[in-house]
């Protein structure tokens, strides 16, 4: 197949693809605008953060696959891609432990205040006391909205701190789900309302869709407990970014995020957003799944899928 590599993939799996016969460009600086001139003439496409418009698969004459190197496929308009028949594959789960130790790096940065710490010390300050007020992670509540992949990994880990984990109840768990939730006492709740009335941390694990968009709203955010922690790490359209603000300025929450309603859509840009310089949020650049562990294995994965798709009869998804 023809393939054109839109975002950066590591060197041994195009080599890889190379090798199976596959012809690979590789221009992983594509805008989402550039890609429709750049696609021409491609079967096959594989994305990371690149946008894939409907204007792209249109002007796609032979696109056959697209592959989203990562969980989620929001990035991409599926619909036109369908009725194109154009199959779109993503590659769940393979990111999941580096956006879990993520998180766990903003809950620990937000509870011992880690970034402001560095930035006085290096600043020449020593401030031991106004440092000396974190409540720690050990016997408080985390509420983790969403036990796919990447919350029960984050689950995993909040528990070996010594934390709670609540989420919330769901009779389509499958077994091997309920049994790892089980394994570290798992405490369910049947409303988002109560999962936030009764954490001190609410980390958020859902895919955007139009049901978890503005999850995050007013209404939620009046629940938690002052000085309650909100962290996301999975997809900015969740929060209401102005509701966000009005309650870390009225109740004093704080956030750790690295998602955002507005991201660039290169990896490069200029942010201009009240939230990410709010003295209450600790925000990065959408890095959760920016692990070698994590790119090496989301590639091993795309390695497979192209060969699943080339070996099978063209209406054949793999
Ligand atoms: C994902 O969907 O897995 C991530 O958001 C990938 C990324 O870093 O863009």
């Amino acid at each position: 197949m023809r393939i054109l590599v839109a975002d950066a993939f590591p060197d041994e799996y195009r080599a890889e693809l190379t090798a199976h016969g596959h012809d690979c460009t590789y221009v992983p600086d594509t805008t989402g605008s550039e890609l429709p001139r750049t696609l021409t003439g491609h079967d096959a496409l594989i994305v990371r953060s690149t946008t894939v418009t409907a204007d792209a698969v249109e002007a796609a004459d032979s696109l056959r696959l697209v592959i989203r190197a990562g969980s989620g496929t929001n990035t991409i308009d599926v619909d036109a891609a369908a009725r194109h028949g154009v199959h779109v594959c993503n590659v769940p789960g393979r990111n999941a432990v580096a956006v879990a130790e993520l998180t766990m790096g903003l809950l620990l940065a937000l509870d011992r205040n880690i970034p402001d710490n560095v930035a006085d010390l290096r600043a020449g300050h020593w401030d031991k006391k106004r440092y000396s007020r974190a409540r720690g992670i050990h016997g408080r509540k985390v509420g983790v909205v969403g036990l796919g992949r990447i919350g029960l990994t984050f689950a995993e880990r909040v528990a070996a701190f010594g934390a709670g984990v609540h989420a919330l109840a769901n009779p389509n768990r499958d077994e091997q789900t309920r049994e790892r939730a089980r394994a570290i006492g798992t405490v369910f709740v049947d409303s988002l309302d109560e999962l936030a009335r009764s954490c001190d941390v609410l980390s958020f694990h859902v895919p955007a869709t139009a049901g978890t968009r503005l999850m995050v709203d007013r209404h939620l955010l009046a629940q938690l407990p002052p000085g309650a922690i909100v962290l996301n790490t999975s997809r900015g359209d969740l929060v209401d970014e102005d509701a966000l603000i009005d309650a870390m300025e009225s109740n004093g929450v704080r956030a750790g995020l690295d998602v955002y309603a507005d991201e660039p859509a290169a990896g490069t840009g200029t942010v201009d957003s009240r939230l990410a310089k709010h003295p209450n949020v600790y925000g990065t650049h959408h890095i959760g799944a920016s692990t070698e562990q994590a790119q090496h294995a989301v590639a091993a994965e795309v390695v497979r899928i192209v060969t699943a798709f080339a070996s099978a009869a063209p209406s054949d998804a793999p």
